[in-house]
């Protein structure tokens, strides 16, 4: 292995495991305070649900500035005590990591008590990425991506000479910066069933640290990059734990737009200074599909009502899928198209029928739960949260064929 502080690694697992047990501990000392100030959900698949405490994240948020303060000197202590040049952009990274993160936290909570506008929604995660950004920038971090041989061999004959890397400057930024504003919102749209926007951030966090991880055996450069992604992730992943263990079916606490935010933006940072932001869309393959198939709705081509999470059958005990409905004529041709598509490919499921003499369709929301739910019927919600993560790890594990395996036979990484 190169170059990875074991010592500061086991500081950081150490604190970390402080963490959740600290997170555990807060989650139940603070329960009836959340209950007690109306900070409560109903919890919309049960039979009589009484008030559930949220947003419960923010305790796991605040255990993680917590361990990230306590371990900020650990990484540097190396450095106060030789004679070496202290490694400031190393030091300004990581604390742009913990500026940038803490408010996305802030955010999250601010729309867990006001319910932001979606502009306001997609503004402020744009903002929050500056400091992690500016910091990449005035370190002179690379912009550069690889071309695979065979496009370039492709092209050569009509560009001439192709370099190997092409520096894409500003577009990388405008990535980077797409790709924070997209996991904050895309695990905060793929909700509504016990432990899964938890359980998802469980299965990425734990899949990105095994990349880390196995980063730092193959290669002999980044060292600090994979190092500071696994110090940024660990307590992330126990205080997620921590939370998941209330948070599962029957859901005891409810973790709120507060933990989405905090884990999409972790997750985002996390893959930036650790220089593998692109690897990191391998890992959100079900996010990705979930927004791709939610975007008729987002953009309102469909209609799109409050809440899309699947509907709960109080006899069978069971979840099947939720619909919108819409007067036929109302819809524009692209919402039209969009629908005649879906449902010829057996994607959508589409209902014609007859209210107050006029002609209504119903089709079922457009999220990966009810596809799922379409797939396999009506089942039970932990069966259903059971399977929906299932599916992130199998794609975390195509994800790493598709890193080591394919990418290797295009590149030579
Ligand atoms: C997002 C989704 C919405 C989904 C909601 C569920 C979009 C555009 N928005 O909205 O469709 O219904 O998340 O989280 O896709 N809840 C449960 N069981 C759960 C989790 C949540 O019943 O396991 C309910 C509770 O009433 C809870 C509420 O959902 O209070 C939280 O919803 P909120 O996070 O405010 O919804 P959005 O993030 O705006
Ligand atoms: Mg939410």
């Amino acid at each position: 292995m190169v170059d990875l502080d074991v010592l500061t690694l086991a500081e950081s697992a150490f604190i970390s495991v402080l963490g959740y047990f600290i997170c555990r501990h807060l989650i139940r000392e603070y329960t009836p305070v959340f209950i007690q100030r109306n900070m409560a959900g109903r919890d919309l698949c049960k039979k009589n649900s009484g008030p559930i405490p949220e947003p419960m994240g923010i305790i796991c948020a605040i255990v993680w500035m917590t361990c990230q303060s306590i371990f900020l000197p650990l990484p540097f202590l190396q450095w106060t005590m030789s004679e070496q040049e202290f490694p400031h952009a190393k030091f300004y990274g990581f604390l742009s990591a913990q500026l940038s993160i803490s408010s996305a936290v802030m955010l999250g909570f601010v729309d867990d008590m006001l319910d932001l506008r979606w502009r306001h929604k997609l503004l402020f995660p744009t903002l929050s990425t500056l400091p992690v950004l500016m910091i990449y920038y005035l370190s002179g971090n690379s912009t550069t991506v690889i071309l695979p041989p065979l496009l370039r061999s492709i092209v050569s004959p009509y560009l001439g000479e192709v370099p190997g890397c092409l520096d894409i400057s500003f577009f990388y930024y405008i990535y980077m910066g797409m790709l924070i504003v997209f996991s904050t919102n895309s695990i905060n749209i793929y909700a509504g069933v016990n432990g899964l926007e938890v359980g998802q951030s469980i299965v990425v966090a734990a899949s990105v640290l095994l990349f880390n991880f196995i980063q730092l055996y193959r290669m002999e450069t980044e060292a600090w990059c994979h190092s500071i992604s696994i110090y940024i992730l660990l307590p992330f992943l126990t205080t997620s734990i921590a939370l998941y263990s209330f948070n599962q079916y029957p859901a005891r606490v409810f973790v709120g737009d507060t933990y989405c935010y905090w884990a999409g933006m972790t997750l985002a940072v996390a893959a930036i200074l650790g220089h593998f932001s692109k690897t990191m869309i391998l890992f959100l393959v079900p996010q990705v599909a979930n927004f791709l198939y939610s975007i008729p709705q987002l953009f309102k081509l469909v209609p799109c009502p409050r809440h899309r999470l699947p509907k709960y059958d109080p006899e069978s005990d069971k979840l099947g899928m939720s619909y919108a409905e819409f007067k036929s004529g109302s819809l524009n041709a692209g919402g039209r198209m969009v629908i005649s598509v879906l449902s010829s490919l057996r994607l959508m499921h589409r209902e014609e029928f007859k209210k107050d003499g006029e002609k209504w369709t119903r089709v079922n929301n457009m999220t990966v739960i009810n596809l799922m739910l379409l797939f396999v019927g009506p089942v039970h919600e932990a069966t259903l949260t059971n399977c929906l993560l299932l599916l992130q790890l199998v794609f975390s594990v195509f994800g790493f064929a598709i890193r080591f395996g394919l990418a290797s036979m295009i590149y030579n990484v």
